[in-house]
């Protein structure tokens, strides 16, 4: 597991922001086929987006052969909801770069038959290629997606029920009111995520610290699902200070001295 860690959150999103445009232009340099790109929401990626935003901008990538899969959405939220995921991406990165509207695919939250609607997605992530890369964050217990504490680290594209920690941490995002927000998702699996050929994952700010200890720190497992990292041959943590906080002292050096040798 790669550990990149930068002073604060505008630095480390610079970093992936450019990583990801990276990755593009060079499959686009040796490859006609698409960039197929896993996407997150919550706060955390919005600095990232912003950067790509620019970058798209200013020539210095195209989304035009890019074709995304996000993680998940709330079940029951109209897509037109400001809260929805569909929302949430259109707002902060689709409706400011050039990827093919026929190219996005987010879960649909209100599918008649969400099982069908699951399956689907994991066929049309197949159909796609697989995925180059998956971007996530991580939540306060170590979800990754919506895959919550217990989740199967073989899980794949599911309903899932909400913690009461998730709800609650999310609520924010609800007027504060922890009854408005949906009781259940559909999310990517934690298997579908590290089907990917990489794996990078946002983490920043001292609610993160907790989640980032158990998923470096500790052992495989369902308890904090970010930690199915491990077993993955090409994962990356862009943290901030904050974030890394609870890392053994130890850990922390080993991690700054691989990112110096790898610069000289
Ligand atoms: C939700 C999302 C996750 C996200 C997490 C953290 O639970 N399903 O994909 O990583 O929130 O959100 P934030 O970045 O706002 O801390």
């Amino acid at each position: 597991m790669n550990i990149i860690i930068r002073n604060n959150a505008a630095e480390g999103s610079l970093w992936a922001a450019h990583y990801i445009a990276e990755k593009i232009n060079a499959k686009a340099k040796v490859s006609d086929k698409p960039f197929v790109l896993g996407l997150c929401t919550g706060s955390t990626p919005i600095q990232t987006y912003a950067e790509l935003i620019r970058m798209v901008k200013d020539g210095e990538v195209s989304f035009k052969n890019v074709i995304s899969f996000n993680m998940d959405e709330y079940v029951g939220l109209p897509e037109s909801h400001p809260e929805s995921y569909h929302s949430f991406m259109h707002r902060y990165l689709f409706d400011h770069i050039d990827e093919p509207a026929q190219n996005i695919h987010i879960l649909n939250g209100n599918a008649a038959d969400p099982v069908a609607e699951c399956q689907a997605y994991e066929d049309a992530i197949v159909a796609a290629g697989g995925f180059d890369l998956f971007l996530g964050g991580v939540g306060e217990d170590g979800h990754i997606a919506f895959n919550e504490p217990f989740s199967s680290l073989a899980s794949r594209t599911r309903v899932v029920t909400l913690t009461q920690d998730t709800r609650e941490v999310n609520a924010r995002f609800f007027d504060g009111d922890f009854n408005k927000v949906p009781r259940q998702a559909l999310t990517v699996g934690v298997a579908t995520v590290l089907s990917s050929k990489e794996v990078v994952i946002l983490a920043f700010g001292s609610k993160k610290a907790r989640a980032l200890k158990d998923a470096i720190e500790g052992p495989m497992s369902h308890y904090c699902t970010l930690s199915g990292l491990q077993g993955h041959p090409a994962g990356t943590i862009v943290c901030d200070e904050n974030s890394v906080g609870e890392l053994k002292v130890n850990s922390y050096r080993y991690f700054k001295a691989v990112e110096a040798a790898e610069k000289q």
